[in-house]
């Protein structure tokens, strides 16, 4: 199982070092524009190897897709992150350009890769890899739901005052401060409803928490959060490497699903080897149909400003 990472910024390296933390993957590669520092961060983490216990093999390279060649999973992080203020839709100026001839390089030298998106905004950023590479749904797979809902059932498990392995909650939608949809009614603590221990005021609270979680973390850090991003990729990759058949909200091109078109965006997904096995169709009532629509109005708004 081969696994390259392009971005070595701290998303990047997080996860490569996750990954690798993990045993389950024969070789990581990390790429970088920027001279030395993948080849420098995959020596620092190969120097964690005895350490934590590993035996991948961590290579870094400045910008060599050659070194990509026949990678089995693929995660893009290049771009810019957000700066305190910023939404993740401002990026798309600059992020555009590289996710799409970062996508086109990785599939020169990995025609049957899949390709996991992490650049912001995540959900255009994943539909412009399906305008310009034109690969099957299912080896395009963007990543948000698995991080808000970790800050969901973190700010679930605060609220409740119960460990975060008690605690079972996703967010659907779209990876944007308003986008997200927090699905509060069918969060759980161990199989029981959270509705039965929070009031509605506090599981509202809950919500708009999460919502801003990432924008929350970029005011107190001055840049975009790293060790989450980083674990709720690694996570995705081990699903597919290891063909796990797991549950993971992910942004997917709909096409009539949950009664949307033309557009990607967060839904749960059976994640195994062959990338998206399955999108999951959950019941949803009225109120959370409705924030679906505007969440998805509001990527494909976005989406209005590729050149595709
Ligand atoms: C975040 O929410 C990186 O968009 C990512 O932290």
């Amino acid at each position: 199982m081969k696994v390259t990472i392009v971005g070595a910024g701290a998303v990047g390296a997080s996860c490569a070092d996750y990954i690798a933390s993990k045993n389950f993957a024969s070789e990581v590669v990390i790429l970088d524009i920027k001279e030395g520092v993948a080849e420098g961060k995959a020596m620092d983490l190969m120097q964690c190897a005895s350490l934590n216990g590993f035996d991948t093999r961590i290579i870094g390279s400045t910008n060599d897709y050659s070194k990509t060649a026949n990678s089995d999973i693929a995660v893009i992080t290049s771009g810019i992150p957000r700066k305190p203020g910023m939404t993740r839709e401002e990026l798309i100026g600059i992020n555009a350009g590289i996710v799409k001839s970062v996508a086109a390089s990785l599939l020169e030298h990995s025609p049957e890769v899949i390709l996991i998106v992490v650049s912001n905004p995540m959900d255009t950023m994943t539909y412009l890899v399906h305008k310009t590479t034109g690969l099957p749904k299912n080896r395009i797979i963007g990543m948000g739901g698995a991080l808000d809902s970790a800050r969901f059932k973190y700010r679930l498990a605060e609220a409740l005052g119960a460990p975060i392995s008690d605690v079972d909650g996703m967010v659907i939608g779209g990876h944007s401060d308003t986008g997200m949809v927090p699905l509060t009614r069918h969060a759980t603590r161990n199989s029981i409803k959270v509705s039965e221990f929070l009031s509605e005021d506090r599981m509202q609270q809950v919500a708009e928490d999460t919502k801003v979680g990432g924008a929350t973390l970029t005011k107190l850090l001055g840049t975009s959060a790293w060790y989450a991003p980083g674990a709720a990729v690694s996570g995705l990759v081990q699903a597919i490497a290891c063909d796990q058949k797991k549950i993971f909200p992910c942004s997917t091109l709909l096409e009539g699903e949950y009664g949307l078109n033309d557009l990607c965006i967060g839904v749960p997904v059976v994640l195994g080897r062959k990338g998206i096995e399955r999108i999951v169709a959950i019941e949803l009532n009225e109120a959370e149909k409705a924030k679906m629509q505007e969440s998805a109005a509001g990527v494909s708004k976005t989406n209005g400003l590729l050149d595709v």
